[in-house]
């Protein structure tokens, strides 16, 4: 359980990914749906579903409250840290100073606290990716850095359910170090490094 549930996580992890996010792979979906579900699948601390919150507001600000962001983490404690949205400075590394002023407000000198308007955005659940039924009907999943200590079985079954609970077109977004080999197999279509979309037939 400890192994599992190592809770490394940063704002922006692996910038060129979420840049990918941000150019190409939400705008698409935006042009599709505006209000979109996002589904952030083993969150940690939360800077990842933050992350998602903060390109969707820089993408359209005017809608931002129509959309609805899921995080989800087997690990209740980091739970509870994740949404009370309170970073030490040296977990901001991955933001620049506008980013900083932006999203957070200063605290006691030494910690930051994410803003109501995008700690609104994201609702966190305890979840276990191994067992628990999967929500349906998301536009994006993010699970990431997640199944590093999953056996062979335990990946195939989840990215067969990760697939049934997007929608036809949803996108998954998967770690770095984490290619799906087989993705054909699972129904999904490559859209770049890290992203597979659910195919519509
Ligand atoms: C290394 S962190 C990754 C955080 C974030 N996704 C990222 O890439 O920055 C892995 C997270 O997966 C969670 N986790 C591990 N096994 C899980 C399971 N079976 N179901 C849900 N979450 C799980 C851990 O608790 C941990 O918070």
């Amino acid at each position: 359980m400890k192994r599992l549930t190592i809770n490394v996580s940063d704002f922006f992890r692996n910038p060129e990914r979420f840049a990918d996010l941000s150019r190409s792979i939400l705008p698409r979906l935006l042009a599709e749906r505006n209000n979109l579900r996002l589904w952030s699948a083993g969150c940690a601390n939360g800077a990842e579903p933050y992350t998602l919150a903060m390109i969707l507001y820089q993408l359209a600000p005017a809608a931002f409250a129509q959309h609805a962001i899921l995080a989800t983490d087997i690990d209740k404690g980091i739970l509870s840290q994740a949404e009370s949205g309170i970073y030490a400075e040296g977990e901001l590394k991955g933001l620049d100073a506008a980013q900083r002023e932006r999203y957070f407000r200063p605290l006691d000198g030494e910690r930051w606290q994410l803003r109501t308007f995008l700690r609104q955005r994201v609702e966190f659940r305890q979840h276990n990716l191994l067992s628990d039924p999967f929500p349906e009907d998301w536009d994006l999943i993010a699970c990431r850095n997640v199944v590093i200590y999953f056996t062979k079985e335990a990946k195939e079954q989840l990215y067969l359910r990760l697939h049934a609970a997007l929608r036809p077109g949803g996108v998954l977004m998967v770690g770095g170090t984490e290619p799906i080999l087989r993705y054909a197999d699972y129904g999904f279509q490559q859209l770049g490094t890290g992203f597979y979309r659910r195919e519509e037939t």
